[in-house]
């Protein structure tokens, strides 16, 4: 499979008072055509900084330090703003943990659908009405006639969240990126966008990059998934390696706190000790400061992407010395 997305040498910084606070340092990421690849981080790793940087979208204090976004083989990085505006929905669409925040309160969702449809395609008015209600009916939105004429707060959040999976299909996007889109709703409502989400993949073969701040979410929908602490990510693997083969000490934390009875719908645990301070980010690993296996090492050096096995590579002093002890 080809990689749609290409992240090399990401840094993203904030200005802040009392320093530079360095929030995202992402060293290699790709993202295959076709697949569900998953971020799964604690609150404050940098999942949302990261969706925003692929579509350029980080304003001041912050800034994107170094690095390329390669989507279908253009940095977008060096876009022209004009450029990436077209790329924005029209190639790349991205749903939020709170759809009302995307949506225009002041027109229905059916009059957002037809402006959506029409900026990218020369049809009639009617002819757009006739194709939301088609998408409204693909995201499985109850009586899309009714709901065409509906304000976005005459509408439950999970059928929110669903008009903007059918804006995100209507400009026919091929990366959707999801930023926790399930989080403020309720466990049953969450399953069915879910659901939704691995349909458009199956069908329209959309690539979904699935920011969630659930295991059990990754668990349940993605190929490979990539654990982000501190702004890195520690570890990568196909889903089924990161839950039987943890091999960074956090993934390893994070996979025992959870009780597996609880897999399902459980957040991130609180595995002990802080999560260092972005301004002040210790020399070594990140994570040293509350790993149980910490080294001298670990203290002094930035850990190494090393390979693990097929499509497995963790950040992490202990894992190269194991591979070095077994030849
Ligand atoms: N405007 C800002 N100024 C300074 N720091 C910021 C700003 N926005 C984000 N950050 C910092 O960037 C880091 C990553 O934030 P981000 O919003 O990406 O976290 P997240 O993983 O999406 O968390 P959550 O699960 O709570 O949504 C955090 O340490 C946060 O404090
Ligand atoms: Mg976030």
């Amino acid at each position: 499979m080809e990689n749609i997305l290409e992240i090399k040498n990401l840094k993203v910084d904030f200005a802040t008072f009392r320093g530079t606070a360095h929030v995202l340092d992402i060293e290699d990421l790709c993202v295959r055509e076709g697949e569900i690849y998953g971020i799964a981080g604690e609150s404050g790793s940098g999942k949302s900084i990261l969706a925003l940087s692929i579509l350029n979208l980080i304003t001041p204090p912050g800034r994107i330090a170094q690095g390329q976004v390669i989507f279908s083989g253009r940095d977008l990085l060096k876009l022209h703003p004009r450029e990436m505006n077209g790329i924005r929905g029209e190639e790349i669409a991205m749903i939020f943990q709170d759809p009302m925040a995307s949506l225009n309160p002041v027109l229905t969702v059916g009059q957002q659908m037809v402006i959506t449809i029409r900026q990218h395609r020369k049809i009639s008015a009617k002819e757009a009405e006739k194709e939301a209600k088609r998408r409204f009916e693909d995201v499985k939105l109850p009586d899309p006639d009714t709901t065409f004429k509906k304000y976005p707060h005459e509408l439950s959040g999970g059928m929110r969240q669903r008009v903007l999976i059918a804006l995100a299909l209507s400009c026919g996007a091929k990366l959707l990126i999801a930023d926790e889109a399930t989080r403020a709703l309720d466990v049953t409502i969450q399953a069915g966008i879910l659901d939704l989400l691995r349909e458009l993949r199956k069908n329209n073969g959309t690539t979904i990059l699935l920011i969630t701040n659930s295991l059990g979410v990754a668990a349940q929908m993605c190929d490979r998934v990539g654990i982000l602490y501190t702004g890195k990510i520690l570890e990568e693997a196909p889903v089924r390696d990161i839950f039987k083969k943890p091999s960074h000490p956090y993934t390893k934390a994070l996979i025992d706190a959870v009780p597996t009875a609880n897999l399902k719908d459980q957040r991130l645990p609180n595995i002990g000790g802080f999560v260092p301070d972005p301004i002040d980010l210790p020399a070594g690993c990140t994570f040293g400061p509350r790993c149980p296996h910490v080294m001298e090492v670990c203290r002094r050096t930035k850990p190494e992407r090393i390979g693990i096995g097929p499509d497995h590579f963790a950040s992490c002093h202990l894992a190269k010395k194991s591979g070095d002890d077994n030849g």
